[in-house]
């Protein structure tokens, strides 16, 4: 799967480690959708603490909101998204409500697992249905996986009823081929460990989903000779403690570590043989000041790049096949 297959996907799944960049990148493909000229939404999934305000302005509800020229933005809350599926089957308002304040049902619903999930994805399912895209910035890691496999314990597990044909219809929707995955990481050693357990572990549990593309946030191009990397060492040890020279070397050391952090992760997610994106670490020194909305648009515009890059790439190698072959 390439970068320009997610990003002209119809429902686009964003996960990876807690604090990696997931709801940024979200918001930033939401960005490149809206510019694009498609009808997009970017989905939370039932958060109780929303980053949405920061990195679209505005505090998503469960029905959509505006945030951009055709882009919407909603949360998608576990009870309302209940509510609405009864509304479907039962179309008597007060009946609902009857029901959905009634304590057994409460209770039930407590006790009976997937049930959250299934409604929640139902109405993903939905908003595919109204929008050119939907963006889901999916919780992470572990809890991304016990929501996708869901479905699959549903269809097991119930024979009948409309929550296995609800369950069957998601599995089909995460099983078409403008359905993508994007896994977000770090370069830390941690994190890169993390998204390999993830990738495989979304591998065994959603195998429909196809494999996704893989992108490191925050990472750090090389720009310091080997002769300067190895200068740095040999100034640290000289400089005056707490001066104005000392600040610079620690902060010329830790781009050094952040370019080796960065080519390292990069070596060890290329085995995993998928397509690995590099989205650049805003803002110099560690420090960026412009606030997670700017760091949003400047992922959108990382992203165009690398799509440019990736188109170009491939109409290179398209050439060159067409040249090898004529004779
Ligand atoms: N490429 C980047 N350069 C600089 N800062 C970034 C970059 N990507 C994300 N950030 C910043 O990192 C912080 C965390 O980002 P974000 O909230 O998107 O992560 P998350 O994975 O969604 O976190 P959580 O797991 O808590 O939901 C934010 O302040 C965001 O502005
Ligand atoms: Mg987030």
């Amino acid at each position: 799967m390439s970068l320009e297959q997610l990003v002209d996907a119809r429902l686009i799944l964003v996960t990876g480690k807690g604090g990696t960049g997931k709801s940024s990148v979200a918001a930033a493909l939401g960005r490149l959708c809206s510019e694009s000229g498609r009808r997009g939404i970017v989905v939370e999934v039932d958060v109780f603490q929303s980053s949405m305000p920061d990195l679209l302005g505005r505090t998503p509800e469960y029905e959509a909101r505006p945030v951009a020229p055709g882009l919407d933005v909603c949360n998608i809350t576990w009870q309302l998204a209940l509510s609405e599926w009864l509304q479907r089957a039962i179309p008597v308002q007060r009946l609902v409500r009857m029901i959905l304040r009634n304590r057994l049902v409460g209770m039930f619903l407590d006790a009976t697992p997937g049930v959250r999930e299934i409604v929640i994805l139902s109405r993903i399912a939905t908003l595919c249905e109204q929008y050119d895209q939907v963006i889901v910035d999916l919780p992470a890691s572990g809890h991304a996986v016990a929501l996708l496999q869901v479905p699959w314990l549903a269809d097991d597990l119930l024979d009948d009823g409309p929550i296995h044909q609800r369950a069957g219809e998601i599995i089909a929707l995460l099983g078409r081929s403008d359905t993508r995955l994007a896994v977000v990481a770090l370069p830390e050693d941690m994190v890169v460990n993390e998204t390999i357990e993830l990738v495989e572990h979304l591998a065994q549990v959603a195998p429909v989903l196809g494999s996704p593309v893989l992108l490191l946030n925050c990472a750090s191009s090389p720009s310091l000779s080997f002769d300067e990397r190895t200068l740095l060492d040999r100034l640290a040890a000289r400089v005056v403690a707490d001066s104005p020279a000392a600040e610079l070397v620690a902060a010329g050391r830790w781009e050094r570590d952040l370019e080796l952090a960065t080519a390292e992760s990069l070596q060890r997610l290329s085995s995993l043989g998928l397509p690995l994106v590099e989205l650049a670490r805003m803002g110099a020194l560690g420090g960026f000041h412009g606030g997670p909305e700017v760091v949003v648009r400047q992922l959108a515009r990382a992203l165009a790049r690398a799509l440019t890059q990736q188109t170009g790439e491939q109409q290179q190698e398209q050439q060159q096949e067409q040249d090898g072959g004529s004779p």
